[in-house]
């Protein structure tokens, strides 16, 4: 079934909302798509992309994250046991090993909410106003071991207005986050 369709099976991780995931779960009931998701997990219970993953009827699963080594064990038998090929992290605020990246051996995907390699790590719109930048963005990068700085698929700038605030400025970058998400996942797997 799996050959036959050409598509990825696909993981995504979440820690809360769950807007990127929506905006994946609409990509992957595309005719087109190229992803199929089997798999949601969270490392926390309140997530509300939970629910909508339960609404959607896609398997989801939280790992609870006492440390890093039992959840990243736990996380590597769920992903062998659904047979991930692709791992698509969507405000996912845990930080995998290099360990973990290398024994996974498949991509995994980020989405981070600036236009790298600008502000890295949290709190990329406070950054961005506070240092009076004209512009922020998002990126979809491939996930490597150092945090943020694996090899950008694609991103797209905001303009940041004099009247954004950090409310204003995230609510803007999360509209094109929801469009370049999927856009970067076709261009990825065009070539891989
Ligand atoms: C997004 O801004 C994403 O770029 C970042 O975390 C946020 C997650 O939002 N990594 P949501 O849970 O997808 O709504």
């Amino acid at each position: 079934m799996e050959k036959l369709f050409g598509k990825k099976n696909t993981a995504i991780l979440i820690s809360g909302r769950g807007s990127n995931l929506r905006s994946l779960v609409k990509y992957s009931k595309t005719k087109k798509s190229l992803i199929r998701i089997v798999l949601v997990v969270s490392n926390n219970f309140n997530a509300k992309g939970l629910d909508y993953a339960d609404r959607s009827k896609i398997n989801n699963v939280v790992i609870k994250y006492s440390n890093r080594k039992s959840f990243e064990d736990r996380l590597l038998k769920l992903l062998k046991k659904n047979n991930v090929d692709l791992i698509c992290l969507a405000g996912f605020m845990k930080i995998l090993s290099g360990s973990f990246i290398r024994k996974f051996n498949k991509p995994i995907l980020n989405i981070h909410p600036s236009f790298l390699p600008k502000y890295k790590g949290l709190n990329t719109h406070k950054r961005a106003i506070q240092n009076q930048d004209k512009y922020s963005g998002a990126t979809v990068h491939i996930v490597n071991d150092k945090l943020d700085s694996g090899k950008i698929i694609l991103q797209k700038k905001v303009k940041i207005l004099k009247s954004d605030s950090e409310k204003s400025l995230q609510k803007k970058v999360l509209k094109i986050e929801h469009k370049l998400y999927p856009k970067a996942i076709i261009r990825f797997l065009a070539s891989h």
